[in-house]
């Protein structure tokens, strides 16, 4: 990772699979949940926690489709856009900021070293 004032480069778009995802480690900013970092087929790059809403199946690991996820564990759908479960499922997976510098994906530090960590301690 490299740092750009507080936007971190995290990877390349052409890192990340077209309809697919890559996990980013955020353990130099803060222990807690990995990131998922997606590509939709228009290119738009999203960022949501690696944790399903449901029980916390790996988002990454998902079928991405539109702008949306599917979980692979038991399939709900995760909204891209905004992480939220789509109904009648309820629940919502932390999004982070996006910001693209050329191919060069960016998440704000602030964000890496705060976003789903809560959460995630409270489930511990
Ligand atoms: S853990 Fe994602 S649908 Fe159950």
């Amino acid at each position: 990772m490299s740092r750009a004032g507080s936007w971190v480069a995290v990877c390349r778009v052409a890192d990340i699979p077209r309809l697919g995802a890559r996990r980013v480690d955020r353990s130099a900013f803060e222990p807690g949940p990995e990131v998922a970092v997606f590509r939709a087929d228009d290119d738009t790059v999203f960022a949501l926690v690696d944790r399903c809403p449901h029980k916390g199946g790996p988002l990454s690991q998902g079928i991405v489709f539109g702008r949306s996820v599917a979980c692979p564990l038991h399939n709900w759908t995760i909204s891209l856009e905004d992480g939220l479960a789509r109904a009648p499922d309820v629940g919502c997976a932390a999004r982070f900021r996006v910001k693209l510098d050329g191919d060069l994906v960016l998440l704000d530090a602030d964000e890496l070293r705060t976003v789903g960590v809560a959460a995630a301690a409270a489930e511990a």
